[in-house]
This record gives C-alpha cells, structure tokens and sequence, in this order.
C-alpha cells in the first residue's frame, strides 16, 4: 500500500521534546529541536486526525525540489482563489501580476528608503541605549518595519496603529478561507476596512503623481492592467507580506547578539560583517517557517508517495537547519557559506520584499556592531513568542533586553 502515512503525529517523540503540536499551534517558540528529529527521522511527516490531514516536508534538497516545481506544488490551497495574494496563486494570473508588482521594487527604488531606514534605526538604537534596553519587538522592530512598509504606501505615521490593526485581522481572515472555518466575521469586517482605506489612499497618491509603490499599483488600476479588487488587495498584500516577518527577523538580530556575546565585535571586525550576519540569520533564525502548497498528482518525496491533492507544508526553516546541506545547523556561524538557505523562498515565488528585507536588517547589524559593547537578554522576562492563528511565521512578540553602548 504505497500511500499508507509512513509517519504521523502520533509517533513517540523523544524524551525531552514536547509533542510537536505542527497542526494545532504552529509550536511557536524554539522549534529547532523538533526540526532535528524530522529531518533525522520523518522527512516526509503525516499529520492526520478526524479534522486535518497534512503533509510536513522538511529536508533541504526535498523543499527545495518542490518550490521548484510549482506545476507540482501548486500555491492554490484554497479555491477559488479568494484574495488577490500573490502566495495563494499559479501561473498565469501569478506570473502576470507578480512582474506587475515587481516593477515596483526595483533596486533603485529601494535604494531610495536607505536614509529613511538608517535615520529611522539610529534614532530607535540610540533611545534604547539611553534607556538602558527594553522591549525591541516594541521599541525598535515594530517601529522601523512598520515605517519603511509604511513609506511604500506614501501613508502617514498617525495610521500605523490602524493599519498594523487591520492588516492582522486581514491576516486572520485570510487564514480563516484558507482553513475554511466559520468565525465571527469581525476580521472580514477588518479586512474590508483595510481594502476601503487602500482605495483612497490609491485614489491620493495618483492624483498626486506618487511613485511610491502604492503610487504605482495605483497607475496600473488607473492604467487597466488591473482591477479594483486586485490592486487594493496587492496593496494589503504587500503590507501584510512585509511588516511582520521583517519584524521578526529585526527582533531575533538582537536575540543571536545576545546568545552570542562575541558577534558584536565579529561582525564590526569582518570584511562585510552586517552582510554575512543577516544572510546567517535568515538561515539560522528565520521567520518564515513553513509555506503551503497542494499536490497536483502523485509525487515521490524522500522515498514516499504523496497523492494528489494533499496538503503540503514546505519547512523552510526545517530545511535551512539540515546539516546534509548546512553542517553544525544549530551552530550561528558568521563565516559559514550559507549559499542557496531558503530564509526568502526559492522559485517563482521566492520573496519579492527581500532587498528590502535584507536592507533594514543589515542597517541593524551594523548599527548594533557600531553602537553597542553587549546586549543580554533580561532574565526577569522570558521570551513570548507570536501566538494565534498565524502558523506561518514564528518568532519572538516580546523580547526584552539590556544593552550597553560603546564608548
Ligand atoms: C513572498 C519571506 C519581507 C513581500 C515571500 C516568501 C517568503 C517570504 C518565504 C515565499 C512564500 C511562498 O513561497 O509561498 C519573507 C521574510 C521577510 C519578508 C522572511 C522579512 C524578513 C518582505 C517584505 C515585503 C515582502 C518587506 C514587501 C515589502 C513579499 C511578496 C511575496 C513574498 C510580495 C510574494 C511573492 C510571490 O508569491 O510571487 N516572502 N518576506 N516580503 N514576500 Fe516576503
């Protein structure tokens, strides 16, 4: 019986491990020790029961065939297709609104948020010092992310509040389709208010002539190449796709800083320091843990057949942490190759925000190399991590540390 789950959820983990709750809440937290025992023992991972029925894919070269064969792995886990996100959707429609919404990141309109960035991450770095640390998902992630995402729509900071609310709540509504659960429908309420506030903003930055990115969707609404519906949803994508991860993986900078006494100076000293420390990052504490597909036929992974039409969760993370590719994973290396990791995706879908990604974060880096003697984790408040209905990206919502400047 080719098709009998050679694994489930069910198996005995190992001492020590807490059942690996992969269907129900994501195991937010530290999921790397969890990650070692897939790869090692179930690379291919069913997790079924009477409500779910889902494949965990997790070794490198395993993922990274898939992301490859989007014909095989298609991105349309729910249908119809009920938002215009860019992850839930296959060529032709993808391809076509994709180099849309590319022509809006090239690299000189990123280049163009350098000194925002830099002003803004300064500005945060050197309050924090002043204080003598806090919490740097509040006081320095959320603040820098949410006004560089922010610039991309040309919006002004009086809105973040709001939008940072919608958007989440967009987010969890999204989430409902895609498991196609009942819930109370304030989140689509939410997520209509966000789409109304998008059009008028669109509305402005067009009347005005704004080449932002949002200025740009706009001109092609305005254009014809797209729909109403597309282009505010496109907008609302792009907030959602980029505010949150990159949160996280400005906040888990501090987190390897801190677990890591000697990178400070490492990164200030080596050639290309900042650079190397965030390619490491993306590989070693990335956010982005899992991303969903659906089999279009029967497909032979790591020696097991998995039917048509099964959902499939494709481990990034996972993958960025087996040491057939990347030795001694659970090691942060600063001069380790960390060439091809998957911490933005890989294929036509890999993540289109990663210049942008990669911008802010390398700013912190250095900024944190420059700027501080160390930073320690506050033993009075442990680590909370991202809860919810998000199962996608995981990492700190509350990381409180002290820091001391360099003199
Ligand atoms: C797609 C990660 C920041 C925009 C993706 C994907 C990943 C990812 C893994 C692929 C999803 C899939 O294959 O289904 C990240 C991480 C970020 C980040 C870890 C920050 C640390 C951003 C930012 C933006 C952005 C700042 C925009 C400003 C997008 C878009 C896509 C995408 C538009 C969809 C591409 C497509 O489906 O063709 N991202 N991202 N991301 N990301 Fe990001």
């Amino acid at each position: 019986e080719p098709n009998l789950p050679p694994y489930s959820h069910e198996l005995p983990w190992p001492d020590g491990l807490e059942p690996f709750k992969v269907v129900d809440d994501g195991s937010q937290g530290d999921p790397y020790a969890h990650y070692a025992w897939m790869l090692e023992n179930a690379p291919v991972l069913r997790a079924a029961s009477a409500t779910t029925d889902v494949w965990f894919i997790s070794r490198f070269e395993d993922v990274r065939k898939a992301l490859r064969a989007p014909k095989v792995f298609s991105s349309e886990v729910v249908k119809p297709v009920p938002l215009t996100f860019l992850t839930l959707i296959d060529a032709p429609d993808h391809a076509r609104l994709r180099q849309i919404v590319a022509k809006a990141f090239t690299p000189k309109a990123i280049g163009l948020f350098e000194d925002r960035i830099r002003e803004t991450a300064t500005r945060l770095l050197d309050e924090l010092i002043a204080r003598g640390g806090g919490d740097v998902v509040e006081e320095y992630a959320i603040p820098l992310s949410m006004s560089t995402i922010s610039a991309l729509l040309d919006v002004p900071a009086e809105d973040f509040d709001k939008m940072k609310f919608w958007s989440d709540e967009t987010f969890s509504y999204f989430g409902r389709l895609a498991r196609n659960a009942p819930g109370t429908g304030t989140d689509e309420e939410s997520a209509l208010a966000f789409f109304a506030y998008l059009k008028d903003t669109m509305e402005r930055l067009h009347a005005a002539g704004n080449e932002s990115v949002g200025g740009q969707i706009a001109r092609m609404w305005k254009d014809g190449q797209l729909s109403e519906k597309e282009a505010k949803e496109l907008c609302a994508f792009v907030f959602i796709a980029g505010h949150d991860t990159t949160t996280i993986l400005l906040a888990n900078a501090f987190r390897v800083c801190a677990e890591n006494p000697h990178l400070l100076a490492q990164v200030r000293e080596t050639p290309s320091g900042a650079e190397k420390f965030v390619e490491e990052l993306a590989r070693f504490r990335g956010t982005v843990q899992r991303v969903s597909r659906v089999t279009t036929e029967d497909v032979e992974v790591a020696g097991v057949v998995v039917p048509a039409g099964s959902i499939v969760r494709l481990m990034p993370a996972a993958a960025n942490h087996d040491p057939r590719k990347y030795p001694n994973p659970d090691v942060f290396d600063l001069d380790r190759d960390t060439s091809g990791h998957m911490g933005f995706g890989h294929g036509v879908h890999a993540c289109l925000g990663a210049p942008l990604a990669r911008l802010e974060t390398v700013v912190t880096a250095e900024l944190l190399s420059q700027r501080l003697a160390g930073v320690a984790l506050d033993p009075a408040h442990p680590i909370e991590y991202v809860r919810g209905n998000n199962l996608t990206n995981s990492g700190p919502e509350r990381l409180v540390v002290s820091v001391e400047g360099r003199k």
